[in-house]
């Protein structure tokens, strides 16, 4: 899963709007990729098929210096994902420098490695919150998935993560051959105690859509789910904050990509590279630019990559005149670019887009192909 902090723009104490400054945008979020190695071999990852393109990780001062940059730029939400970020033996100094710039840290793990020391050391060095992801409801189901025993241990360090007092998500990504169990998942989340469930229909990137196939939910399955969330609202909503993602290749309105562009948020993959999106690396001609060899607030402000779908300006029709393009900015130039073969193109997720039978034409077909998903591996 990746952290999707929301932010809106803040109004001065007089209540006056400041307009816009010089350096605007500032990015508010950082999701740090630390690494792209994991234990698990999930069929829905959105990390890059060619993992092994990553093995040449930052080290710990480049992390370090990252921070620094990214305070300075006006970050203050850090997300430490991966691949699995508890494999990194520096990630409890890390979350102790984020503390020290007086950023708000987040945890995205699957929980494995995860030893109840290290949660302490952890929660001991300032981590704000823990994100962990859970495969299923059923335990059987959830170990197919994760390609090893996983459950059981997930389900400890969910317990160890309120034993600290750590808020605690809980994320699910949803497809074909769980989805089905939708209210037994919020069920198990409320068990455990969690602050707030993701209920997440799989997006599309790297794994999951090499294995698009095999996961698609079909249309008869997505309307169901849409029930069972409202469901598991009125039944749970008291108890946890509930965070339902919509499958967007089944809806006829995009979903608003990392809040626009090079907007509020940034990633720095495994290897340095700095991108405005966790699927950009994907994109031609992009100019990506690495943070070991160009400051990241220089790279935000001046980088081809970043000013290259900022704003509105770069928009095709129908965007272009439409009235919600300053909502749904849109939608997500990755899913355009997997789709139509044009990164600028109008997302298909989108009812207005030229090409969105392509995606009406996969739901259709889902729930008929026979292959088997391909795990996620690092070689
Ligand atoms: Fe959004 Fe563009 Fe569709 Fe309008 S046409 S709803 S801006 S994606
Ligand atoms: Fe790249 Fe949406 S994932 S813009």
């Amino acid at each position: 899963g990746t952290g999707r902090p929301a932010g809106t723009v803040g109004f001065d104490a007089a209540g006056e709007d400041p307009g816009p400054s010089p350096r605007d945008p500032a990015p508010l979020g950082l999701l740090a990729e630390l690494t792209y190695r994991c234990p698990l071999h999930c069929t829905y990852c959105s990390n890059p098929v060619e993992l092994s393109a990553y093995r040449d990780e930052l080290g710990t001062a480049d992390w370090l210096r990252v921070l620094d940059e990214a305070r300075d730029l006006g970050v203050l939400q850090v997300h430490f994902s991966g691949g699995e970020p508890m494999l990194r033996p520096d990630l409890v100094d890390l979350v102790a420098h984020a503390r020290t710039l007086g950023m708000y840290s987040n945890l995205v793990t699957s929980g494995i490695p995860l030893s109840e020391a290290r949660l302490a050391a952890l929660a001991g060095a300032g981590l704000e919150h823990l994100q962990l992801s859970i495969q299923d409801a059923e335990p059987a189901a959830a170990d197919e998935v994760a390609g090893m025993p996983a459950h059981d241990r997930k389900l400890a360090v969910a317990r160890q993560a309120r034993a600290y007092g750590l808020p605690l998500t809980v994320n699910v990504v949803l497809h074909r051959a769980n989805v089905g169990r939708l209210l037994a998942i919020a069920e198990l989340a409320v068990g455990l105690g969690a602050d707030r469930l993701e209920l997440a229909h799989t997006q599309f990137y790297g794994w999951g859509l090499r294995n698009r196939a095999a996961l698609m939910p079909t249309p008869e399955q997505v309307a169901t789910a849409q029930r069972d969330a409202e469901t598991a609202h009125a039944r749970y909503g008291d108890a946890l904050e509930l965070v339902y993602v919509a499958a967007d290749y089944h809806a006829d309105r995009p979903k608003p990509c990392m809040s626009g562009w090079g907007a509020r948020q940034l990633v720095v993959a495994p290897n340095g590279d700095a991108l405005p999106c966790l699927a950009a690396a994907q994109l031609p001609d992009l100019g990506i630019e690495n943070v070991r060899a160009r400051p990241l607030g220089d790279i935000w402000y001046s980088s081809p990559s970043f000013n290259r779908f900022r704003g509105t300006g770069w928009m095709p029709d129908p965007c272009r005149s439409c009235a919600l393009r300053e909502i749904d900015f849109g939608g997500c130039r990755c899913q355009a670019y997997q789709v139509t073969g044009d990164p600028a193109a109008t997302d298909p997720a989108c009812g207005l887009s030229p090409h969105h039978e392509r995606l009406t034409r996969i739901t259709a077909a889902a729930g008929t192909a026979a292959a088997a998903p391909v795990p996620r591996r690092m070689a």
